[in-house]
């Protein structure tokens, strides 16, 4: 009996006799050979059918065979040096499970659009696994890094009473007889998980009724955010720093293959290496003076000024203290410039632009109610989170990560679509 076992194992059966069971992704043929490429979810072995090591239905059958049908193969593993695995298998026995017939995926070139209204077949393509593999391993990365340091995770929900970024991308729904609206962020709730638990993270599907159709906007995507009890502005970058260089490495360690299959330029992500750099928004304001940007001082960057702003850096930048006018109710006034907000941005290098988002919180129950007024939101909303303030309020600090930004650089895509298996955009609501 041969051993059922999957591609990835391979290198432990060599010159044993093993089965796969899997799907048949391209075949060619020449004379008496057919050589079959067969995946199985954890990778794509070459199978070896030569007519005279086989019976004649077997020979026949590899002619019938689709693109995706699925198959079971029985032979023996051999080692081969121009295989990207290193190991082919010399076929004895092929069983077709199920034949599929006109799947509509072939190995020409496809417009992304087509893909994407087959996403749910896309994800079988070697790019696709690729792309996604490496999303596993950066939220793997993301997890361990704050489990090994002490924080707790505290998840946060995901229908919400009030705004956290705003009110102009919230989305909102029916709530028996009242409204709900998908939560922009967690961040509100790990304030309360810091105070709780000291150091807190939260992981999960955040929502934004983004109305751009920019290369770096989704409407529902994943978001860390950890929130530290007396960590102030400098502590939160130093986290982030420490953060996304681990990230960065241990992609770079465990995927490298992936990367390598998506020709990644590695050597960009080997220089992710703290410290990065940090400068204030006036200083990134001078870099757009200089290369004659056409920007208005106290205004949001957009995705080109974020491009100018990191071209200069071959690793993340740390922008800190916007003006606190073009930023969200939550944020510390600087006490050294009440014009500017205690907050940092990290823009990734490459023109990815921000990854992370975050900063030192309010801590004044005064002052946070005058910023709730200021920014016309309402206030029964949030009298639970003004109870952080009243009850044995402390200084702190978090930010937040969005995974697909994070992929979309790390694997050098020129769009996050491809970074989250079924993408939300504005005009995406299928597959
Ligand atoms: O800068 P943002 O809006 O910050 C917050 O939501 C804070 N409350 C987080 C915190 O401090 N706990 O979003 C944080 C990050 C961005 O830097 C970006 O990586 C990602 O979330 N992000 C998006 N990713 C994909 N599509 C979108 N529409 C995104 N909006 C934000
Ligand atoms: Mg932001």
């Amino acid at each position: 009996m041969s051993e059922n076992v999957y591609i990835a194992d391979i290198a432990k059966y060599a010159d044993k006799e093993v089965q796969i069971k899997g799907w048949l992704y391209n075949k060619r043929h020449s004379g008496k050979l057919w050589f079959l490429q067969v995946r199985d979810g954890t990778g794509i072995i070459q199978s070896v059918v030569f007519k005279g090591s086989v019976s004649d239905e077997v020979f026949k059958n590899c002619e019938e065979l689709t693109q995706e049908s699925s198959v079971t193969v029985t032979g023996t593993v051999s080692a081969d040096k121009r295989s990207a695995i290193g190991y082919e298998i010399q076929v004895k026995e092929l069983e077709i499970v199920s034949v599929s017939e006109e799947y509509p995926i072939t190995p020409k070139e496809h417009g992304t659009s087509f893909l994407m209204d087959r996403r749910h077949l896309w994800l079988r393509s070697s790019r696709q696994h690729a792309i996604i593999s490496i999303r596993h391993e950066v939220i793997k990365a993301c997890r361990d890094f704050f489990d090994g340091r002490g924080f707790t995770l505290v998840d946060a929900p995901v229908f919400t009473p009030n705004a956290c970024e705003g009110t102009s991308t919230l989305f909102e729904t029916d709530y028996f007889d009242t409204k709900a609206f998908l939560t922009q962020s967690g961040q509100l709730y790990m304030e309360a998980g810091a105070m709780a638990f000291g150091k807190a993270y939260c992981f999960g599907p955040t929502f934004r009724a983004e109305k751009s159709k920019t290369r770096r906007h989704l409407t529902e995507f994943w978001m860390i955010e950890p929130e530290v009890a007396y960590m102030d502005l400098a502590g939160d970058m130093d986290l982030a720093e420490n953060f996304v260089e681990y990230v960065v490495q241990r992609v770079l360690k465990n995927k490298k293959s992936e990367l390598e299959s998506l020709e990644r330029n590695l050597e960009a992500l080997q220089k992710v290496i703290r410290p990065f750099p940090r400068i204030s928004y006036d200083e990134a304001t001078e870099i757009l003076k200089k290369a004659e940007a056409e920007f208005e001082y106290g205004s949001d960057f957009g995705g080109t000024d974020e491009t100018i702003i990191s071209e200069g850096f071959d690793r993340p930048v740390m922008v800190h203290r916007y003006p606190a006018a073009i930023k969200a109710f939550y944020m510390k006034e600087d006490p050294e410039d009440t014009s500017k907000a205690l907050c940092v941005d990290m823009l990734a290098p490459e023109g990815y632009g921000e990854i992370i988002g975050g900063g030192q919180r309010e801590d004044d129950l005064d002052i946070l109610i005058e910023k709730i007024k200021k920014h016309d939101l309402p206030m029964e909303a949030f009298n639970w989170y003004l109870d952080l303030r009243k009850y044995g309020t402390v200084p702190h600090s978090g930010f937040g990560m969005g995974i697909e930004r994070m992929v979309s650089w790390v694997c050098g895509l020129s769009h996050v679509r491809e970074t989250i298996p079924f993408p939300r955009l504005m005009h995406r609501l299928s597959p």
